[in-house]
């Protein structure tokens, strides 16, 4: 083992000769020092490392994952999995994120930077300890200090680097479903949103719009003339977002697939020819995108739909995930052929049953096929966890090229630690159920911590069939997520906000519209926790350091003013709730009306009808709101609106840019700096316009610790 400082508040310990990830780029210092903080330490074939956690201490992290934000008692397994079930038994799911944090006795966090199977046993197996089993002895491991656990997340950030902007169009409300089965379809659907008057940004395209599956490709007969499709979708506010999946067609002529061949851009089975595996359209070859030069050929191949106008993708299927391969679909038919006229007992039944149900994403497969890594051939399963991340990136960078100033709405399925540079993630294919609602608001921090800003479930769930009180009590969440899409499988009820009552449709609107009213506050709030390498979700224990704080698991903390407490249970007409301090609650039905209420620090049961969405906003803070539109290029923010409690003293800092360049990175953004005084009788504001191009005026409504209101308003020219 050799260990790095890489800087002052991280180390580096280095075993064997790991596989380089690209995660982190600076290389550090040897130092001398002895074994390693906080942990035992055994070696062999792999490396154990272990934990004794102390009673109170919480384990925070662990990005797309199962259970609580606190994982103590759970045993999760990082190995990208296409598992459309979320149950909370289930070990593993789309993204692979090695970083941990521990608060308690001791404060640290903790990044494995390793490709395969790493298992993380939080207090399961023994209930005192962390055990981190890593399946080889090649790997770095980060160990990172800090006082405060935003200041842990801060360093893991300044290591694994800058978060992922979308364009500010990606904040809008998004609607998609597998099953918009040609261009008339999704003008239907786009029509919908018109008629009804629900604000939407963004229609997306799901395996649909391709020809046979093929990546880059559009079905000519489904939608005819797609530039000029795409153009008089924008025309009408809606952008489209095709999906990108990972295998590529083994079909002679498609120029994918021919290329790919010749320049040897595929991973290959053992033999160094192509591998095979099947997924949508049949059999595909899975680009090998460790290989820079076939990422930056798959990377450019996005600027086919470019060129028609399309400015935003998903990325699927890139666990990689597959159906079946021959191999495999060979081996359960000879199985099925010799049990014919058998008379099967209970095991051998089972035995033929799961040749077939352990035929898609099978372990053997994934050790049948190589990557070609700087000169030498490396089995899958070694650095699978890196597939879907380096998929993202191709298509990252290669929009870097098309159009290099210009952001691009993107966000994959898979993932690991340092794609958040890259894109966002979605959480994959969960379900209509409740209890995903609360999985949900619990995975959101998390992913956070693990510099996945960019996110977001789909909202209503993805299989099975959801109700509209299950949309609206969703919606009433995602509403806050940057990530705010409404997505579900073919073969489901639908789920736009028009499909159901009268009554639900215009609840659903309101949610909407609330979200789009938001708008300044989340752009804002994203824009500053980029920048400064922060989270925009967080537990409570984030903010407040009273016991309490520390197992509230179902509110959280939404940027630097806000507090939420969704409701996730069907029929329930509220929920308790925790203040750690006084509040100034907003119960919005309507976003226009608006009445207040200050909440007593401490536990208390709140009344929420379906139609309501609770607000807190904290002491001493304020939330911004701007006006309502029917997508995000249409909002006039030329007047914004500042709820404020105040006690003493609130400063808020307001950012915006122009949503859609990188300019903000060289300075060119604007901000506002707004600070209230609560005086003897009355309020002291100040505006201070720094950088300020839009904002013409600021209505005030600030609220003291009696529920008084005070309004004003101030002219900022
Ligand atoms: C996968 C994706 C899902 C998509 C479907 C069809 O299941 O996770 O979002 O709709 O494939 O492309």
């Amino acid at each position: 083992m050799k260990i790095y400082e890489i800087n002052k508040e991280v180390i580096k310990y280095r075993f064997g000769n790991p596989i380089s990830t690209d995660v982190v780029m600076e290389k550090g210092i040897e130092i001398k020092k002895e074994g390693i903080d906080f942990f035992q330490l055994e070696k062999g074939e792999s490396i154990k490392l272990s934990y004794k956690m102390y009673p109170d201490d919480l384990v925070l992290g662990l990005g797309e994952n199962q259970r609580g934000m606190n994982k103590r008692g759970g045993i999760y397994e990082s190995f990208c999995s296409d598992d459309p079930l979320h149950t909370s038994d289930k070990k593993s799911l789309y993204g692979a994120h090695n970083f941990l944090i521990i608060e308690g006795t001791d404060k640290f966090g903790i990044f494995i930077d390793y490709p395969g199977k790493v298992t993380f046993d939080v207090g399961f197996t023994h209930k005192d300890y962390l055990e981190i089993l890593i399946d080889d002895n090649h790997v770095d491991i980060y160990m990172i200090k800090g006082d405060q656990l935003r200041e842990i997340v801060k360093n893991f950030l300044k290591l694994t680097g800058d978060g992922y902007v979308p364009p500010k169009w990606a904040f809008g409300y998004q609607q998609c479903r597998w099953s918009y089965k040609d261009a008339n379809e999704v003008e239907k659907i786009a029509d919908g949103f018109l008629k009804n008057d629900i604000p939407c940004d963004t229609i997306y395209l799901d395996i649909d719009y391709m020809e046979d599956f093929k990546d880059f490709t559009i079905s000519e007969e489904r939608f005819p003339n797609f530039k000029g499709f795409v153009k008089n979708m924008k025309e009408k506010g809606f952008r489209l977002i095709p999906i990108i999946d990972a295998g590529v067609k083994i079909e002679k002529d498609y120029d994918v697939y021919e290329e790919g061949v010749k320049n040897n851009y595929f991973c290959v089975d053992e033999n160094e020819k192509p591998f095979v595996a099947a997924v949508w359209p049949g059999r595909v070859h899975f680009p090998d995108f460790s290989n820079p030069d076939a990422r930056r050929w798959f990377g450019l191949k996005y600027k086919n739909l470019i060129d028609c106008g399309i400015e935003g993708f998903w990325n699927d299927m890139n666990e990689p995930a597959i159906f079946y391969t021959d191999r495999g679909l060979k081996k359960a038919i000879e199985h099925a052929k010799t049990s014919e006229n058998e008379n099967l007992d209970i095991y051998t039944f089972f035995g033929l049953k799961d040749s077939f149900m352990n035929l898609s994403n099978n372990m053997e497969d994934y050790k049948s096929f190589y990557h070609r890594m700087d000169g030498e051939l490396v089995r899958h399963d070694q650095v699978h966890n890196l597939y879907g991340y380096n998929m993202t990136r191709a298509a990252a960078e290669g929009f870097r090229e098309i159009a290099p100033n210009k952001r691009f709405l993107l966000f994959s399925r898979s993932s690991y630690i340092g794609m958040h540079r890259y894109s966002g993630i979605w959480t994959g294919d969960n379900h209509s159920w409740w209890e995903h609602i609360l999985l949900n608001i619990k995975m959101m921090p998390s992913l956070n911590m693990c510099g996945f800003l960019y996110s977001g479930a789909d909202t209503g769930g993805f299989n099975g069939d959801a109700n509209a009180e299950l949309i609206i009590r969703w919606s009433q969440f995602s509403l806050f997520t940057p990530l705010f899409r409404n997505h579900s499988a073919m073969g489901t009820r639908n789920q736009e906000p028009f499909s159901f009552d009268q009554e639900s449709k215009n609840m659903i609107k309101n949610t909407i519209k609330l979200r789009y009213v938001l708008i300044p506050y989340i752009y804002s709030e994203y824009m500053k926790a980029i920048i400064n390498k922060n989270v925009y979700f967080a537990p409570l224990v984030f903010e407040y350091d009273d016991e309490m704080s520390k197992r509230v698991e179902n509110q959280l903390l939404v940027g630097d003013s806000l507090m939420i407490t969704p409701v996730y249970e069907e029929n329930a007409k509220g929920r308790t709730v925790y203040l750690p301090e006084d509040m100034l609650l907003w119960k919005v039905e309507d976003y226009r009306n608006k009445s207040y209420q200050v909440v007593k620090k401490g536990h208390i049961y709140l009344d929420v009808d379906l139609k309501e969405t609770p607000i807190f906003i904290r002491k001493n803070k304020m939330l911004i709101l701007g006006e309502s539109a029917n997508n995000v290029e249409n909002i006039d923010n030329r007047e914004l609106h500042v709820i404020a409690f105040v006690t003493e003293k609130a400063k808020y800092s307001y950012y915006d840019d122009d949503g859609k360049s990188y300019d903000y990175k060289n300075g060119k953004y604007s901000e506002i700096i707004i600070e209230i005084e609560k005086t003897d009788e009355a309020y002291d504001i100040k505006v201070d316009p720094r950088e300020n191009e839009k904002v013409e005026k600021i209505h005030f409504e600030i609220i003291d610790s009696n529920g008084n209101v005070t309004k004003k308003m101030v002219e900022l020219y």
